[in-house]
């Protein structure tokens, strides 16, 4: 979810709206914003995307300040009556809110028994509760510290009052929330500096269990004890084009588009003049220092994951283990001595992932963080982190930050075996620089990838990716992309244990998805392939130049073999782009899915 809110002069509605669109990929099932003028607070809801609200809100009513939600559902359907911002009974305070709390039931049966409940909602208890300790402490301000003080859990709420055009409350709890800083007598409330870049690039960072009560002329933060805290703004380094599709037609393929100078921006930013390398020594004694490295990460960043495991367990010869964040705590693996863990997330926010991060900092073990956002959660709660330099990836199906999350583990891959003083044939950079290269000639090739769209996935209802080795993962992930964005149902196998089971599902048709990038396993997966050609299959092969025969769909440059997964990935990538082009999908935002899930 996420959350905007604006007081100043100009219509809010507009300033609202436009954030909330940047805000969409945070969440997009339903949506509201309130806004408060001389004739009291306007509240407009819908279930559905910020275009539907952009119709439902009424253009007459004109205010100068209010505050707005996109939604993810969790709790609750995606509905007008579960959609955000919530009231409190007597409709005086307002709220919007982003994280779950824990303690709501506890809440409501110790503060709010004889009060109407209007939802079943977490959101509620919280402005329910204001109301309530509001008409015991008579001042807003004191009640609004008191309700955040007894809320366990992760919050990033905005709140308005009735009775107080010229105030926004505002507090976070593990949930992401800057307040943006206007230069002529307004100021802004956001879940991230993108969706308020239109009016200001200057923001404040919140801690967690801080209030801010954000006015017109200026902002406050203050502790829940009510004392004052002081905090210097900076200046959010983002591009209004980065946020911008152009010339695009979605972002998905701005973002495929952008992988080589995102490689080639990497090996900028890690470049050293005389090492070689460029790495904080810190990492590079975490590196040294551990015995086993534990990855911990979600979806793509999960695939991604795996693949980095080969590149330091080949690389560095340090043990790797990947973990999917949301079982961990539940399979918990036997931990080494001395265990590193590595949190690999695009967003830094992921809560499945920072809800392991907290567990294992409480056992006290060091965390680093491979992030895209380096002032996100994950990413000031670790030890270390290491920027990706994607800049913002904005399309839900993750694209850029996998390839960029691969190329930062081979560098630290690298560099711990350098450090280890282990002699690799290897430049990594240099390796790199290849890489981009061969994305750029395969993003040009476009209609050639289409067209494999057309013969081989234009009807199907379900598709096989399989693999051997590193290409294995690369499949999972082509499965993944192709369905979170076309909705056919797609799986990823290792090309070997197809046959016990699974090949079951081949009929005369399916289609599979074979790659052959590997020349240690390029016998054994077309071999795989003959098996379920066998069986009525229509075979894809995607192979790499030099093992590629005759007949094979599509082929990709050659680059280093541990690096294959950045180049392979890229026509899998395109290829679920144009099946769910061809299917009138909505590419960028496809169905059920949030790019930053916040709730576990
Ligand atoms: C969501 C997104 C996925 C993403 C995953 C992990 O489910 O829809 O595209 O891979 O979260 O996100 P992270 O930001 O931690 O990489």
């Amino acid at each position: 979810c996420g959350i905007v809110g604006y007081i100043g002069h100009q219509d809010t509605k507009e300033v609202l709206l436009k954030g909330l669109e940047k805000l969409e990929y945070r969440g997009y099932d339903s949506a509201g914003i309130s806004v408060l003028n001389d004739n009291g607070v306007h509240v407009f809801k819908v279930k559905g995307r910020i275009a539907t609200l952009r119709d439902a809100v009424d253009e007459d009513v004109h205010a100068t300040m209010g505050i707005g939600h996109t939604r993810w559902a969790t709790h609750g359907a995606p509905s007008k009556e579960n959609a955000h911002p919530h009231q409190s009974t007597s409709g005086r305070f307002t709220i919007v809110h982003n994280g779950v709390i824990e303690n709501y039931v506890d809440l409501r049966n110790e503060y709010l028994q004889g009060v109407q409940l209007k939802s079943e909602t977490d959101t509620e208890v919280i402005v329910q509760l204001l109301e309530k300790l509001y008409d015991q402490k008579g001042n807003v301000s004191e009640a609004f510290r008191k309700t955040i003080s007894l809320l366990h859990g992760s919050y990033a709420v905005a709140v308005i009052d009735n009775e107080d055009p010229d105030t926004i409350y505002v507090a976070k709890n593990k949930s992401p929330l800057l307040v943006g800083l206007g230069d002529n007598g307004f100021n802004v409330v956001s879940s991230d500096s993108m969706a308020m870049l239109q009016v200001t690039d200057r923001f404040v960072e919140l801690m967690d269990k801080e209030v801010v009560i954000v006015k017109r002329e200026g902002v406050e933060i203050q502790k829940l004890d009510g004392t004052r805290v002081e905090r210097e703004h900076f200046v959010a380094e983002l591009d209004a084009s980065d946020i911008e599709k152009g010339t695009y037609p979605h972002f998905m393929l701005k973002e495929i588009d952008e992988q080589p100078a995102v490689i080639r921006k990497i090996v900028q930013e890690y470049r050293h003049e005389k090492e070689g390398i460029k790495l904080d020594k810190d990492i590079r004694q975490a590196m040294l220092d551990t015995d086993r490295v534990y990855i911990i990460a979600a979806g793509t960043s999960y695939h991604a994951g795996l693949v980095g495991k080969q590149l330091i367990e080949n690389l560095a010869k340090v043990p790797v283990e990947v973990h999917v964040a949301s079982e961990f705590s539940y399979n918990m693996p036997l931990l080494s001595e001395k265990p590193l863990f590595i949190f690999i997330s695009q967003s830094g926010e992921t809560a499945d992932s920072r809800s392991v991060l907290v567990q294992i900092k409480e056992m006290g073990y060091p965390a680093l963080t491979i992030t895209n956002v380096p002032g996100s959660t994950l990413s000031r709660e670790a030890d270390y982190t290491l920027h990706l330099h994607a800049g913002p990836e904005i399309a839900v199906a993750s694209t850029k930050a996998y390839t960029a999350q691969i190329a930062v583990l081979a560098i630290l891959a690298v560099d711990t075996a350098k450090a280890k003083g282990i002699d690799l044939d290897f430049d990594p950079l240099q390796e790199l620089a290849i890489v981009s290269s061969a994305i750029e000639a395969l993003c040009d090739q476009k209609d050639e990838i289409e067209a494999v769209v057309s013969k081989y996935l234009e009807t199907t209802r379900n598709c096989f990716f399989i693999g051997r080795g590193i290409d294995y993962f690369v499949g999972q992930e082509g499965a993944l992309k192709l369905k979170e964005i076309s909705y056919i149902q797609a799986e990823g196998f290792a090309g070997g244990e197809l046959k016990h089971g699974t090949i079951a599902l081949i009929e005369e048709g399916t289609p599979v998805i074979a790659l052959a990038t590997q020349k240690n396993v390029n016998y054994s997966i077309r071999a795989n392939v003959q098996e379920v050609v066998a069986r009525g299959a229509n075979a894809c092969i995607i192979s790499m130049e030099g093992l590629n025969e005759e007949n094979d769909a599509f082929v990709v440059p050659a680059v280093h073999e541990l690096l294959t997964p950045l180049v392979s990935v890229v026509p899998l990538q395109l290829i679920a782009y144009y099946a769910a082009l061809h299917r009138d999908c909505d590419v960028d935002k496809p169905r059920n899915l949030a790019k930053s899930v916040t709730v576990e």
